[in-house]
């Protein structure tokens, strides 16, 4: 198949897929990411071909929503594109990208790396900060009932896999926790350069929300 008509297929296939899911990590994030993963991809030596396509199927199923089960994304972007015929180099290039990209992972030693994992990744991760970033999180926040603000619950820098997970902190401790350890984990220049205004506007963000939390604004 034509790497446009492939391309344009797997995008048909995700749209279809995620109408259903949560908004976290519906088709507005896959394009998103899809959109920053292509800009910075332009800066990268980067065969685009499997940017584009680990982009578009890298959370084509959560394991949150499949009792953990950290395999069912990657099955199921193989079969896809098995389906479509795809060279199998291609395929097990983008199923290593997709088994090996989240934060979760990072947890874990991390078994693979290459260029592409490292633009779909900053494209990723540059979606959970800055303006989007704090709504994703607010967002995530509520849809588990959680506080937005608890002083009296510090965040815990030193969790485990399993305890981040379970965690049921209020949501501005994620970003303690999480989001601004980000912009120190981007892999490229252009994905370093866009995290760093995200990241200015998330601690602005924070100072704004302490001032009026206390009365000072
Ligand atoms: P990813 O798909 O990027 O690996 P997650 O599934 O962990 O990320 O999270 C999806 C979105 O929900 C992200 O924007 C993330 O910051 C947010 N999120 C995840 N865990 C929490 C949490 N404990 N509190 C608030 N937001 C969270
Ligand atoms: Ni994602």
């Amino acid at each position: 198949m034509e790497e446009k008509n492939l391309i344009t297929k797997t995008e048909l296939f995700v749209r279809e897929t995620l109408k259903n899911s949560e908004s976290g990590h519906n088709w507005f994030h896959i394009e998103r990411v899809w959109k920053n993963a292509k800009h910075i991809g332009q800066a990268e030596n980067v065969n685009m071909l499997i940017v584009q396509l680990a982009a578009l199927l890298h959370d084509i199923a959560d394991s949150k929503f499949h009792n953990g089960d950290e395999t069912i994304g990657p099955r199921i972007a193989k079969k896809f594109l098995e389906e479509q015929e795809v060279d199998n180099e291609i395929i097990d290039h983008v199923v290593k990208i997709i088994e090996n990209m989240s934060f979760r992972s990072a947890y874990d030693k991390p078994s693979f790396i290459s260029k592409e994992l490292q633009v779909v990744q900053d494209a990723d991760r540059l979606d959970a900060i800055g303006a989007i970033g704090i709504a994703r999180a607010f967002h995530f926040g509520g849809y588990k009932n959680r506080e937005i603000y608890d002083p009296k619950v510090p965040p815990d820098l030193n969790m485990t896999k399993e305890a981040y997970k379970k965690s049921t902190a209020p949501t501005i401790n994620h970003f303690y926790e999480k989001l601004l350890l980000l912009k120190d984990k981007m892999n490229t220049i252009t994905g370093k350069q866009m995290a760093e205004e995200r990241h200015v506007f998330m601690e602005k963000y924070l100072q704004q929300f302490y001032a009026e939390w206390n009365g000072e604004a």
